[in-house]
């Protein structure tokens, strides 16, 4: 491709050649057995990578149509959703749009969100049956404490299902769906994955499938039952994504022959680095305790034109990204996540250095 630049952005995040190749794989039929063999490698990679012996599936959509799916098929009819960002807000605006009572509980935006606000939360809505939670907020640069708030969760409100949004951390931060008890996690393929975009992926607890057996009007295309009756077999319900398979199916053995620990890993540095270079220069959006590992959302008290900024670095072949929403202007993001290496950012800060030695 001509002079793309290396991205920076919390996704789409850069792609690998070797797996942008993959796609251009002849096409096969997908009532075929050369699929079934395609889908019966992908299934136990995705299983491992989500971290469980469940269920999981993938559809041809963005990680949108599995918020979708999640609050279809697993909320009869009242759902609390978290809210410390602009993708909690979303997956609330998804649970009305379909439907839905749903229970928006607003956190301040930059602050992590804590087991008791959950636990209060649910307390005054004894009749909820799921929440959804965003792992980690792209909007801010908060990672929640997903284990803690799952785990109270669980022994509080067992009954309960707890539905998490890991698009822009799973592969990319530890997420432990089996051990921390999480009934669905969905993740897009173009952040932490480093995938084109096109694809989600969710894991899907038993526990779940079972309640989804309850739920009426569970939709069409994201109905998990039909896509489990299909998975049986090692196929999908409709037409899959067949050449964005073939570029999942060697990534997921790139990042587990990487290691998911040694790529969790991989990421802290980055992040620890990246996030020491901006409390020295600028100053960090979201509160210490809860910063993620997959990208740095900085604060911009001095108001640097980061249109400038990322016009200098697109000239260096790399582009940033601008603060979410409300806090375009205020921040600016720079994303460490999928096949980012830590000599990436090395290159990166240096080129922001030199601009900043001129325009500051
Ligand atoms: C945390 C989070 N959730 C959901 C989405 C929406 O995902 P998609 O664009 O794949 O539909 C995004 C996109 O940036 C995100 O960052």
């Amino acid at each position: 491709m001509e002079n793309a630049p290396m991205l920076f952005i919390p996704g789409p995040t850069y792609v690998p050649e070797e797996i942008a190749r993959a796609q251009a794989r002849p096409m096969i039929g997908h009532r075929s057995r050369e699929f079934t063999a395609l889908f019966e490698r992908i299934v136990p990679r995705l299983q491992a990578i989500f971290r469980t012996r469940g269920r999981v599936f993938f559809v041809a959509a963005s990680g949108t149509g599995l918020w979708e799916a999640a609050v279809r098929n697993l909320v009869r009819r009242k759902v609390l959703c978290l809210i410390n960002g602009a993708f909690g807000e979303r997956w609330y605006q998804v649970a009305l749009a379909n439907g839905k009572e749903a229970v928006p509980v607003s956190i301040e935006w930059g602050k992590g969100v804590r087991p008791e606000q959950v636990l209060e939360a649910l307390g005054g809505h004894p009749d909820v049956e799921a929440i959804t939670i965003v792992h980690n907020e792209t909007s801010t640069g908060v990672m929640n404490p997903l284990q803690e708030i799952a785990a109270a969760v669980r022994r509080a409100f067992p009954e309960v299902l707890i539905l998490v949004d890991a698009v822009s951390s799973l592969g990319g931060a530890p997420l432990e769906t089996d051990a921390w008890g999480l009934d669905f996690v969905l993740t897009s393929s173009q952040k932490c994955l480093a995938l084109p975009p096109g694809l989600a992926f969710c894991a899907v607890s038993g526990r779940a499938m079972e309640k989804a057996k309850e739920v009426p009007h569970r939709g069409y295309y994201f109905d998990l039952l039909t896509m489990a009756r299909y998975a049986d077999r090692g196929e999908t319900p409709a037409t899959p994504a067949i050449s964005l398979l073939y570029a999942a199916d060697l990534q997921f053995a790139r990042i587990l022959e990487e290691g998911l620990e040694a790529r969790w890993e991989r990421h802290r540095r980055m992040a620890e680095r990246v996030q020491a270079w901006a409390m020295e220069r600028f100053g960090l959006f979201a509160e210490e305790g809860y910063r993620s590992w997959t990208l740095t959302c900085v604060a911009n008290p001095k108001g640097i034109d980061v249109g400038a900024l990322n016009e200098f670095l697109r000239a260096r072949g790399k582009v940033i990204s601008s603060g979410y929403g409300p806090l375009k202007g205020k921040t600016f993001r720079i994303a460490h996540m999928g096949e980012i290496q830590p000599h990436h950012i090395e290159e990166l800060l240096a080129d922001i250095e030199e601009w900043l030695a001129v325009h500051e």
